[in-house]
């Protein structure tokens, strides 16, 4: 079996992301080698529940733990600290202590609600994130963001707190519904377009292996965007600096995403979208040529994701959601733009340039 091991190197909170397939049936041996209580807290969902739970229990029973589940229902709206304090109570209730692992075993709304919560438990018990979406495992497990939202925000009640490992087994993606794995290959498309134009090739060269979740070339993706992810988690922890270039394409893709009320479009999708505009906005700025902007459309279309606005919203609204007052002449956004494939950085951004970039973008 190929298992690809990735380290993200933070001094004392250095952990390994262990990426294979077919290789659930080893998280009962890779969580007992960390050396934690022999009894673990697994927190997933109902959907996820109802695929793995007793694959899950099996596997941490073959490596001698005893585990307690506990399930949250699924969706977006249960990110939250309604959802963590009940959580609390059950840990609590199970005599969880500070040496108990705790196992965020699902997509990013699990993985950041139950990383929260053992962020906060006891003033922090060891995380083990095992993702089970594309986007998850490419993105939400690594670095340590974790958080809750509030309903004034998303993400807005939340810490960094590191995994003591992220386990990655590419098979679970098999049961993902496409338009989720879809919508996680954006942030895949993502990484290549911001740092590694070998990985834009691999992407280019072999869309049907990809979308028909193919082991070898799943692995080799997977593994490469959480060695970029873990090499600018380490350049900048805590998100002041260089970890802003994650969000290619997400200014655009939030406005985009909270005016179509998280409903119609998947987060990705709306990502796909942002990344569309931004290449039409560095183009413009004369940062890239307009090869670079139809490659994104190629890609991005390759993989069955949106590149235009949806007519509906309109262009004042956009302006208005990332903070652009139409009425001022002058004004100016911080954007990630490319430089060329495989180097992104934040620039100062004129108001009407974003306003034509979007028009192009319809
Ligand atoms: P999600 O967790 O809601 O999962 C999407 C859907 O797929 C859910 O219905 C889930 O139950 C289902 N699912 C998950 N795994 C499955 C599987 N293997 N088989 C079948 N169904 C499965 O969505 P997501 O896209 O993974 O995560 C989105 C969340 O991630 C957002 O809350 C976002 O804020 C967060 N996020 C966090 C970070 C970070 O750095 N912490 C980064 C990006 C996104
Ligand atoms: N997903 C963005 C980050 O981890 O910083």
């Amino acid at each position: 079996m190929v298992k690809i091991t990735v380290r993200v190197s933070l001094g004392k909170d250095s952990y390994d992301i262990k990426i294979s397939y077919d290789f659930l049936s080893s998280l009962g041996k890779e969580v007992s080698k960390l050396g934690y209580s022999s009894k673990a807290v697994v927190i997933t969902n109902t959907t996820i529940a109802d695929l793995y739970k007793n694959k899950i229990i099996e596997s941490l029973n073959a490596g001698n733990i005893e585990s307690i589940t506990l399930v949250v229902p699924d969706g977006e709206k249960y990110k939250s600290l309604k959802t963590a304090s009940f959580l609390y109570d059950k840990l609590i209730e199970s005599h969880i202590r500070r040496n108990n692992p705790l196992i965020a075993f699902g997509g990013g709304v699990v993985g950041d609600l139950a990383g929260f919560v053992a962020a906060t438990y006891m003033r922090g018990i060891p995380l083990i994130q095992v993702p089970t979406t594309l986007l998850a495992q490419v993105d939400s497990s690594v670095g340590g963001k974790v958080a809750v939202n509030h309903p004034l925000g998303k993400n807005m009640i939340g810490c960094f707190y590191q995994p003591k490992l992220v386990f990655i087994d590419t098979d679970i993606l098999k049961t993902l519904p496409l338009r989720e794995y879809r919508a996680g290959l954006a942030e895949v498309i993502k990484y290549g377009f911001i740092q590694s134009k070998e990985l834009l090739e691999l992407l280019d060269n072999s869309p049907d292996k990809i979308l028909n979740k193919e082991n070898d070339v799943l692995l080799k993706v997977i593994a490469k965007c959480c060695e970029i992810k873990a090499r600018i988690v380490e350049e900048d922890e805590k998100d002041f600096g260089k970890r802003a270039i994650l969000n290619y394409g997400h200014t655009i893709g939030h406005a985009i995403e909270s005016l179509t009320k998280y409903k119609k479009l998947l987060h990705g999708e709306a990502i796909s979208i942002g990344m569309a505009a931004a290449a039409n906005i560095a183009c413009q700025m004369k940062l890239i040529d307009a090869a670079v902007v139809e490659k994104h459309k190629k890609i991005l279309t390759s993989f069955g994701l949106p590149i235009k606005i949806p007519q509906k919203i309109t262009l004042e609204e956009i302006l208005e959601r990332i903070k652009l007052d139409k009425k001022k002449k002058q004004e100016t956004e911080s954007l990630v733009l490319l430089k060329k494939i495989g180097e992104a950085e934040v620039f100062e951004v004129p108001k009407e340039l974003i306003a034509q970039a979007l028009e192009n973008t319809r």
